[in-house]
Formats: structure tokens, sequence, C-alpha cells
């Protein structure tokens, strides 16, 4: 089995080993090239590329570009989406051409998933989320792998054509069936944006986990073998996951793993008082060694979500790891933040909800 499974359950941690494995680059070379730096750029979250150059040069050159990502429905809308919706609004303002695939045909070959339960899943959960945090769904093709068109789903067949049984095996392992399906619509997903009928090739962005690269080596391949029409090869870039508020993995059937956007405040606030920390046992082993900011769960979701400033942020991290500041008053900075972003961003989502009638039954 190769050691990427993109139906297998994620893994966190062990970037560096597998860029150099699968030979992802480092992305902090690409940081000057940006007219501007999301959060996860600026703070190593977003830690690899592949040819991202070309997608970087089209934004300095006001060039067409595009940025296309997909979804498997399942379960709540989290903070960890939440790490897709904002590199999607980020590159949703620097003019990109932005696509968001619904993974139906997926969730259901490979997940068993109804696909009418994936597509009320996709508009109650992803669909309102992406509107409430400023995602303009007037510029954003957000469609349903089952609704694709002729082209689209006819192109995902002949692609069948450009790769073997060996490449297969090489990339994925021995899968079922319903897994090629959803690889081989995977490639059409990601190549959509460059159809004909879509204004030709272009660079286009795949932002994505780790455990998505077999399907972007497979893509990449086959966009410079097949003779259905030209390609750039796409790029992508690579995320670190955010760990579950208990440490491990978040996951959509661990209730506490998680905060959902749609949570109460009170029960948001309850989970990160439960949440694991970086604390000592002592307050005076605290004072004197100071805490493992690095395994602390609360200023996980600091860093990657709640604190926009880096200079704040920089300064809990020095006062927390001196020992300085106790994870009682981290948690507290962390819930004072959450009080205020869920307030908002549930008003605003009520006054989204108007707007997913156009999708219910397209
Ligand atoms: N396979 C992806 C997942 O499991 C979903 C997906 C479908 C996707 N098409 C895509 C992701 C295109 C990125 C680009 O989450």
């Amino acid at each position: 089995m190769p050691d990427i499974d993109p139906w297998g359950d994620i893994q966190v941690g062990a970037y560096k080993e597998k860029m150099e494995r699968f030979g992802i680059d480092a992305f902090d070379d690409q940081l000057d090239k940006l007219p501007t730096k999301n959060r996860y750029m600026r703070r190593d979250i977003i830690y690899g590329h592949r040819d991202f150059g070309r997608v970087a040069d089209a934004i300095a050159n006001g060039d067409d570009f595009a940025m296309m990502t997909g979804l498997m429905p399942s379960g709540k809308f989290h903070f960890g989406h939440k790490m897709v919706a904002d590199q999607i609004k980020y590159y949703q303002e620097l003019g990109a051409d932005v696509y968001v695939a619904v993974a139906d045909i997926e969730s259901y070959t490979t997940r068993n998933i109804p696909h009418e339960k994936a597509r009320e899943i996709a508009i109650d959960q992803y669909l309102l989320n992406y509107i409430a945090l400023g995602i303009d769904p007037e510029n954003l093709t957000f469609y349903f792998q089952s609704d694709g068109s002729t082209s689209y789903h006819t192109k995902s067949k002949f692609f069948s054509k450009n790769t073997t049984q060996n490449e297969i095996e090489a990339i994925y392992g021995d899968i079922t069936p319903g897994k090629v399906t959803a690889a081989l619509t995977q490639v059409a997903d990601i190549l959509q944006p460059q159809f004909e009928e879509n204004g030709g090739p272009k660079p286009t962005v795949v932002p994505i986990g780790t455990d998505q690269d077999p399907h972007m080596r497979f893509t990449r391949d086959i966009a410079a073998r097949t003779d259905v029409q030209d390609f750039i090869k796409p790029s992508s870039t690579y995320h670190k996951f955010m760990r579950g508020l208990q440490g491990g993995k978040m996951s959509s059937s661990k209730e506490k793993s998680y905060i959902a956007l749609s949570d109460p405040i009170d029960e948001a606030k309850q989970k990160i008082d439960q949440a694991k920390t970086g604390g000592k046992q002592s307050l005076e082993k605290h004072r004197k060694q100071g805490a493992d900011v690095d395994e602390d769960m609360v200023y996980e979701l600091l860093a990657f979500h709640l604190i926009e400033d880096d200079d704040r942020l920089n300064r809990i991290y020095r006062e927390y790891d001196s020992g300085e500041m106790l994870s009682g008053e981290l948690k507290q900075i962390a819930k004072d933040e959450l009080e205020t972003f869920l307030q908002t961003h549930q008003e605003k989502r009520e006054q989204a909800r108007d707007r997913l009638d156009a999708y219910r039954d397209l």
C-alpha cells in the first residue's frame, strides 16, 4: 500500500518527510512574490507546493488563473473546513476563477453516502458558511459532480485512456473500481477550469491537505499526456491539518474534537475549557519551565483562526512559552475571541440563508 491513502484516515505531521519523499517544494520561497499573504501562508501552515510559481506569476502579471477545490460532504462545518473556505476567499479576492466541486459521486462510490444527503449537507453546511465567511457566490462555480456537464463527464471517461493499471497501483495501491471512478472524476474537476468552454489553459491552484496529493500527481500526469486538449499542469499548495481540541485527529465523528461554526457559543467555550493544553502540572513548574506551546490545542486555534495580528500572536507565544502566561489565561483569550467571531458569523449566516434556494434543485 502506498503511504498516502486519500480515502484513509488523515495523517497529521511528518510534513518534512512527505515533502522529500514525494517531491513537494517548500512554500516559503513563494511568499515574496505574492501581493498579499493570508494567515496560513504567513504562519507556515501552508508549507508546501507543486509548481505554485506559475500561479504567483499570473497573479503578479494580472493574467487569468483559477482556483479549484472539492469537498466531501460530511457532518457539520467546523474550523478544520474553514481553512479551505478562507483560501477560497483569498484567491477570489485576487481575481481567480473559482470552482468548488461537491464530491457527491465520490461520496457515493467510496463512502456509500446517498447523493441527495450529500447535496443537503453541501448546501446547508458548506455553502451557507462560505457565504457568511464572505465568499461571493455570484463569482463562484459551485457544482455537484453528479450534475456536471456532458463535456465534463465525457472527458473524465476519456482520461482513463491516459493512464495504466501500473500507474494506478503505484499511486493508489489496489483500489476498488468505485475509487478509480472517484479518481478520474477528480481529474476532471481539477482540469475543468482549463476546458476550452471555460477559457482554455490557465494556471490553476488546488489548495489541499497532503492526503490529497496522490490525486494531484495523477492529474498532473494525465494533463501532460492527454490529447483531449492542451492543459497546463495544475499546481497545488499543501496545508498542515489542524489537530483536534483534545489532541490527535479532528474528526466529524468526535464531537469534542472540533468546534462547529454553528455551535452555540456556550458549548463552544466549554470545548475550549476541556481542550488539551501545553501547560505544566503545577504552577511552580509552569512558571519555571513555561508551556509546551506547540502541543497546545488552544494556541493552535488562535494561530489558525482567531488571531489575525501577527505581533499579537507572537506576544502570546512568548508569554506562554516563558511561563508568564497561564493556560487559563490563554483559554480566556480564546473564549473571548471565539465569542466575538461566532456571534458575528452566526448573524451573517442567518442573513445568507435566503441565497441558498437557487442551489437546491439545480
Ligand atoms: N477527494 C476530495 C476529498 O476527499 C474531494 C474532491 C473532489 C476534491 N474533487 C476535488 C478536492 C478536486 C480537490 C480538488 O476531500
